[in-house]
């Protein structure tokens, strides 16, 4: 259960730009699941989680800690937190008003629908996820500065960004899994930058090398003085267009200039006596969660049993349903019409669920095409927060692959995203995460990529209840969907609900991929007579959550499977 908190303390708190702040010596002591009494931040780093609690502690509100975790996060989890990329940001705030913060990714002004094709019309795989073409205009400022703008208490943003200007500037320890995808890349980040970069020595990497980032320094530097003017105007603005000059991407000074951030209407429903608050489109998140959630409504999960036969059956029925939807109808809203009422319609889904047989499989090929596997992976970075009032923030984030398209702007030190691969480079062509899609997430100048995040608040008897999130590509929905089922169905804690082994389905390709304990082999063998394939993967989505307990205390709980996932609260 609990481990013991003891993680290295950063000396004294600190809110204005001369903060005197120091960083924990390693080896960081991760805590996955802690109880405190008013105020929770799960983060993917432990340092960035710090970040956020001692933002709270001096007075900032859940979004403010979101800011200054997201900040940091850009500088301790280069893989995934970020500058170069984007997010969505779900908001509760304690009253009860809910918000929805869209910071995706846009292709760019130059951006074409067949630019990934060949002369014959083949999708080239690597030019949509490695290099300069496959950078979407960045978002993540510019939504930090929307959401300081709305809803920040401490009113400063220059202490936002200070932790991780200190962390860029006089570096920190890496942990055993950094060290390790830093060697893993190591030759992809050579063949991307010419120039040396801070990611790149000649010595293996370990656990507790110093990574220091001066660039990135500096660039966190322009931000805290200037806002999202720093990053989209002015010298990194020119950095990032030299950089696509250098490697032949499309983003201009224009497409920078042009970026906002949107807020939108979340998506909100009700799963048995709960209400669910989650992410609308450009993310299927929030649909393709309301759609199986409220597919599943008639079914008995409870006494059906947690991975017995029939809960694994009608589940994989409803993801194959709701993933077949996301396929067709969903892309950005302020491009393509998405039917939001009518995709959530009870109706509607009661009719998707009518062909449901209880004995056997339905083949998605009734469908359409069969195509093959991408290979699952797990960047993307989530952060769930509780604050002292009852706020709560759920916020996903991501660069699409590792380390983004492995670009670093040059004399700005963070690297651009690869988020052109979530468009559609082509009807009926599976992206990176096998999945595949249509007219709505075709490319389109100034369109946001559809996106599997899934940042999610849930509410209980009109009160806050859960927090939850995860990165995990086209995982992400399901782990989110089985964590909440765990909870709500399955009668379980919290930190089993997110370290208990997940399922998958994704409509195409017409497999179940399952961690290996997921499903027993009794199961197995019954769900092979029905007609499903199964696949076993090391691992899926890393769920981080916040939970409020009977007696008001909030649980924290990152995911057993990722090793530096960390909860501190208070
Ligand atoms: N890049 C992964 C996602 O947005 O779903």
């Amino acid at each position: 259960m609990k481990r013991s908190i003891i993680f290295c303390i950063f000396s004294l708190i600190l809110i204005s730009t001369a903060c005197n702040f120091s960083t924990p010596k390693p080896p960081y002591e991760v805590v996955q699941n802690l109880v405190g009494d008013s105020a929770m931040v799960v983060a993917e780093h432990p340092l960035a989680a710090q970040v956020g609690k001692e933002i709270l502690q001096a007075g900032g509100n859940a979004v403010d800690a979101a800011i200054a975790t997201q900040f940091a996060l850009a500088v301790v989890h280069p893989r995934a937190g970020n500058i170069g990329g984007g997010g969505f940001m779900v908001i509760r705030l304690a009253d009860g008003t809910v918000d929805a913060l869209d910071y995706r990714e846009k292709a760019p002004a130059l951006a074409t629908r067949d630019m990934y094709l060949d002369e014959n019309g083949n999708v080239e795989e690597s030019l949509s996820k490695e290099g300069h073409l496959a950078v979407g205009v960045p978002g993540t400022v510019a939504g930090m500065e929307q959401a300081y703008m709305k809803y920040s208490k401490l009113k400063d943003w220059k202490a936002l960004l200070a932790p991780a200007i200190h962390l860029a500037e006089d570096g920190f320890a890496i942990t055993e899994s950094e060290a390790s995808r830093l060697n893993e890349y190591k030759s992809q980040f050579q063949k991307a930058n010419p120039d040396p970069i801070p990611f790149v020595q000649e010595a293996v990497w370990k656990m507790n090398d110093k990574l220091v980032q001066s660039d990135l320094a500096n660039t966190l530097k322009l931000i805290s003085e200037n806002g999202s003017m720093g990053f989209y105007q002015g010298e990194t603005a020119d950095k990032i267009e030299s950089e696509m000059k250098r490697g032949g991407g499309l983003i201009s000074l224009e497409d920078l200039k042009n970026y906002e951030a949107k807020w939108r209407k979340p998506v909100v429903g009700n799963y048995k006596n709960y209400r669910i608050i989650t992410m609308p489109p450009p993310s299927s998140g929030g649909i393709v969660l309301m759609q199986i959630l409220t597919m599943l409504q008639r079914f008995p999960l409870k006494n059906y049993g947690f991975q017995s036969i029939k809960s694994v059956h009608a589940i994989v029925e409803a993801e194959r349903r709701a993933y077949a939807d996301r396929a067709k109808y969903l892309g950005d809203s302020d491009f393509y019409y998405v039917p939001v009422d009518s995709l959530l319609d009870t109706t509607y889904l009661n009719t998707k669920m009518a062909d449901f047989d209880s004995m056997k499989a339905t083949p998605s090929a009734v469908l359409g095409p069969q195509v093959k596997i991408g290979v699952e992976s797990y960047e993307t970075t989530h952060t769930s927060i509780v604050d002292q009032t009852g706020n709560a923030v759920s916020v996903t984030t991501t660069l699409n692959l590792n380390y983004g398209s492995k670009v670093i702007v040059q004399g700005a030190g963070f690297f651009l995203n690869d988020e052109m691969d979530d468009f559609s480079a082509k009807p009926g062509v599976p992206n990176y995460f096998g999945l595949i899609g249509a007219e709505a997430n075709a490319i389109q100048p100034g369109k946001r990529m559809l996106s599997s995040m899934t940042p999610t608040i849930v509410e209980k008897d009109g009160k806050l209840f859960m927090v939850l999130g995860a990165p995990g590509g086209s995982t992400i929905i399901t782990a989110v969907l089985q964590t909440l089922l765990g909870v709500t169905d399955y009668g379980m804690n919290l930190d089993q609900a997110v370290w208990a082994p997940r399922f998958h389905h994704q409509w195409l390709p017409d497999v179940i991929t399952c961690e290996e304990a997921a499903i027993d082999t009794t199961v197995r063998k019954q769900l092979w007579a029905m007609g499903y394939k199964l696949e076993n993967v090391s691992r899926m989505a890393l769920i981080k959550a916040v939970m409020v307990l009977p007696d008001g205390k909030l649980q924290g709980v990152g995911d057993n499977r990722n090793p530096d996932d960390h909860a501190c609260g208070f």
